[in-house]
């Protein structure tokens, strides 16, 4: 059978962005181009998230759009992947007639020989079981694109924490991290092919080889190893467990000069008994100790968490305290959610639910007091010099090039000079906005040799 095209749509986390990524190169593997044109496809892959309720409704949502083009195209192959088809397994099919291929979170590496043979011979399948050998994830490395910098690197997979209110563990399965020498091998083969900042990704990455006992290396000799490879610049990692977040990994930031300054340490409440019932594994005051340690050994580091409002349970006094937490901590950059209940969670049984209003309150709040403090932080960056590695090279009728700094803060300058993606260059910032800073390009940043 003749190849054709295919169009993917991603929802949810980082991890689910490269798990499109890897799909995608599967498909042209097998000689599928890509096309945004969904009406056309010969195949629909949907990469699905099933971390909060409003994730996994979307998918039935994008389900129904692609009624008619099936109509059209009766050929039509749709594959749901991801955390959604890892939960909801051949039921999926029951629901909905559309789906011919369910591929779940370790089955990726399948997606070529089911498309090829829902093709050939018209079956349904499910293919969600887990696999234990980390090996046969389907983690492959993805070729890096023209002009591309960045690039995901995924060290491990899974989780084995079972925060109460959280789907993952089921979804993802447990903690498996990957030998050193494929993260290795990977990392050499994107800088060899023009990448400059590696994000490590993983659901609890300090945690890193703990799962493979002594067999392995550690999160920080990772660091190390990576930190010595010539021609990568930067190295990012997310997202880290307050849990292993510790002085080892601070250490590990402060020395190694390819290592940026920015952390994500979820808190997810600033309430110690909610952070019990989350069963997150630290109170608050521990939380406190190791944001005091980092800012100590990196005093100009970024960052930034997740929150949940209205977990059940959770007073106005418990609110008031993550309230307080936000003010104390003055994070450069928060995600919040209203609590969601996730089907086979501890809290799932909780008592107390929090209403739907309050919660809508409570989020508002937490929006109104994070966005004064990040825009506070942007003004007072402004009339300062920033290092930006620009990803984009300047567009539009103002010539705009866009990048990011070392503490992960977006930087949109002008640029009269062309051609400066994977640069790393001096912007003078003249405007600090709420989720971005304006600059200019400082031309004498732009030496001769990094030209
Ligand atoms: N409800 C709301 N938010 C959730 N998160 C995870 N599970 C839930 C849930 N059931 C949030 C957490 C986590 C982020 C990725 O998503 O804040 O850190
Ligand atoms: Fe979910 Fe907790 Fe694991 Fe993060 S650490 S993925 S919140 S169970």
């Amino acid at each position: 059978m003749t190849p054709g095209t295919y169009y993917i749509e991603t929802y949810g986390c980082q991890m689910n962005v490269h798990d499109s990524e890897i799909m995608s190169a599967l498909m042209e593997s097998i000689d599928f181009s890509l096309t945004t044109d969904e009406k056309t496809a010969d195949v629909v892959i949907i990469n699905t998230c099933a971390i909060r309720g409003k994730s996994q409704h979307k998918v039935y949502s994008a389900l129904g759009r692609f009624r008619q083009t099936r109509k059209n195209n009766p050929n039509l192959v749709i594959v749901v992947a991801g955390c959604v088809a890892q939960q909801e397994r051949e039921a999926l099919l029951k629901k909905s007639e559309l789906v011919d291929l369910v591929l779940g979170t370790h089955q990726i590496a399948e997606l070529p020989v089911m498309v090829e043979k829902i093709r050939r011979e018209r079956v349904r399948i499910t293919k969600t079981d887990f696999s234990r050998d980390v090996q046969s994830l389907g983690i492959k490395g993805v070729h890096p694109k023209k002009n591309q910098v960045c690039s995901f690197l995924t060290i491990m997979q899974g989780c084995s924490n079972f925060c109460s209110y959280c789907v993952v563990p089921f979804t993802r399965g447990p903690e498996q991290s990957r030998p050193l020498d494929e993260i290795l091998e990977e990392a050499h083969w994107l800088v060899s092919n023009g990448i400059k900042e590696i994000t490590l990704l993983g659901q609890n990455v300090n945690a890193y080889g703990l799962d493979l006992g002594s067999r392995g290396a550690g999160f920080c000799t990772l660091l190390e190893s990576l930190n010595n490879i010539i021609g990568l610049q930067r190295i990012r990692f997310t997202t880290s467990h307050p849990k292993d977040f510790d002085e080892n990994v601070i250490d590990a930031m402060a020395s190694m000069d390819k290592v940026c300054e920015h952390i994500h340490l979820p808190i997810q409440s600033g309430s110690d008994s909610i952070l019990e019932s989350m069963r997150r594994k630290y109170t608050k005051s521990e939380y406190f100790s190791k944001i005091e340690a980092l800012r100590d050994k990196l005093p100009g580091a970024a960052i930034t968490t997740d929150i949940i409002v209205g977990f059940p349970g959770e007073t106005e006094q418990d609110f008031r305290d993550t309230i307080s937490t936000l003010d104390q901590i003055k994070y450069d950059q928060i995600f919040s959610f209203k609590y969601s209940v996730r089907p086979r969670t501890a809290a799932e049984t909780f008592p107390d639910h929090v209403s739907e209003d309050i919660k809508k309150d409570r989020l508002a709040q937490v929006h109104e007091l994070q966005d004064k403090i990040t825009s506070e932080y942007h003004k007072s960056m402004e009339a300062s010099t920033v290092e930006v590695l620009v990803e984009k090279d300047p567009s539009g009728p103002s010539g705009q090039a866009s990048g990011r700094t070392r503490t992960n803060k977006i930087v949109n300058f002008e640029s009269p000079i062309t051609d400066l993606v994977g640069l790393t260059v001096k912007v003078r910032i003249l405007e600090g906005l709420k989720h971005s800073l304006r600059g200019k390009l400082l031309q004498e940043s732009l030496n001769k040799k990094s030209i």
